[in-house]
């Protein structure tokens, strides 16, 4: 993304990165960089139709909304996150990315220009639009949508954007690779999503599994392995990296950062230099001295059609069992 990283790993977005403390332990420990919690699209929105209705003129267009700053109301969760951007800017010497939760190609997307005037290195979007949607007209429509934000936000900021997506397509590799010409710099493979679990005892839903374990690393493994080499940005790995061990397989599989949470909940903060760590003593180990002499080595990006390498591999697979 034309961000100098002192290491690969990256503490990812989430409620601890929220916080200023948490922000200067995780540079502390190592981490190459901070992507902020997200602001989402409806706190913008809010905030929006509040200081239109202060301004007594509904439905402004782009530029008049520049107007909006003197009205941001200081108590809201949107005059927080830019606090928090300028916060950050100003205590860490590591590149702080912020980061927009959108689901839809409105006027929200202005406020990207904020985050870059408070002093973003680049800005994250986590577009995710729910899959069970009976409503939406098309798969395709449906998609439009990510290249309609994506386009909007870009025509707003010169920072780098990346974005964040689920795996969730008709066609996932064509639509990543579409997505990554799109001018965005970086993609980051996978969000993770709320799935109900049952409590039998008392028929209630309960959300399961909010934090990852090392077997969730599998999905984004595989899918930056194939788009490797595929796409025009760069990649970023999100789920499932727990330890060292996770850090040096997504650079294998061709990740140029990746991306941590659920470890940093289970383990604490500190548990960053424990990944470095690990990553340094492999690379000493195996005589590598520059992360470019190994990262994509076990990539997909030699195998023609990696559909028809995945057909064969779970027909394998499958067979072998007895
Ligand atoms: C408590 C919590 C809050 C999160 N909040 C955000 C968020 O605001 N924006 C975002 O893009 N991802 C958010 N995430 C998702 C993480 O950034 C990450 O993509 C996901 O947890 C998978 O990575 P992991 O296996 O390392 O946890 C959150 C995750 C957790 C556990």
């Amino acid at each position: 993304m034309g961000l100098e990283l002192s290491s690969p790993v990256v503490a990812s977005s989430s409620e601890l990165t929220n916080k200023l403390d948490n922000l200067k332990k995780l540079e502390e420990a190592g981490a190459g960089a901070v992507v902020l919690r997200s602001l989402f699209e409806e706190e913008i929105l809010a905030e929006m139709e509040r200081t239109e209705t202060a301004m007594q003129r509904p439905g402004p267009t782009f530029p008049e909304m520049a107007e909006m700053d003197d009205l941001i109301d200081p108590e809201s969760g949107v005059a927080d996150y830019l606090e928090l951007v300028r916060g950050a800017k100003k205590e860490l010497g590591i590149p702080v990315i912020a980061s927009i939760n959108g689901m839809s190609a409105q006027k929200w997307t202005y406020f990207a220009s904020k985050l870059e005037e408070q002093g973003a290195d680049a800005l994250e979007l986590n577009i995710f639009l729910q899959p069970s949607d009976f409503q939406a007209a098309s798969a395709a429509e449906y998609e439009k949508i990510y290249f309609d934000i994506i386009n909007m936000v870009l025509d707003q900021v010169s920072i780098p954007v990346s974005v964040k997506v689920s795996f969730y397509f008709t066609l996932l590799a064509q639509t990543l690779q579409a997505i990554s010409k799109t001018g965005i710099k970086g993609l980051v493979l996978f969000n993770r999503f709320f799935n109900p679990d049952y409590n039998v005892e008392d028929l209630k839903i309960v959300p399961t599994n909010v934090l990852s374990t090392p077997s969730d690393l599998a999905t984004s493994l595989k899918w930056v392995a194939i788009m490797n080499g595929r796409v025009d940005c760069d990649l970023a790995a999100s789920t499932g990296v727990h330890d060292g061990d996770g850090v040096i397989k997504q650079l294998l599989a061709g990740a140029n950062a990746v991306q941590v949470a659920s470890t940093l909940y289970r383990n604490g903060l500190g548990v960053v230099s424990e990944l470095n760590d690990r990553l340094v003593a492999w690379m000493q180990e195996k005589e590598y001295e520059t992360l470019d002499d190994f990262r994509g080595m076990l990539s997909q990006q030699s195998i023609g059609n990696p559909a028809a390498y995945d057909r064969v591999q779970f027909v394998k697979n499958f067979r072998s069992m007895k």
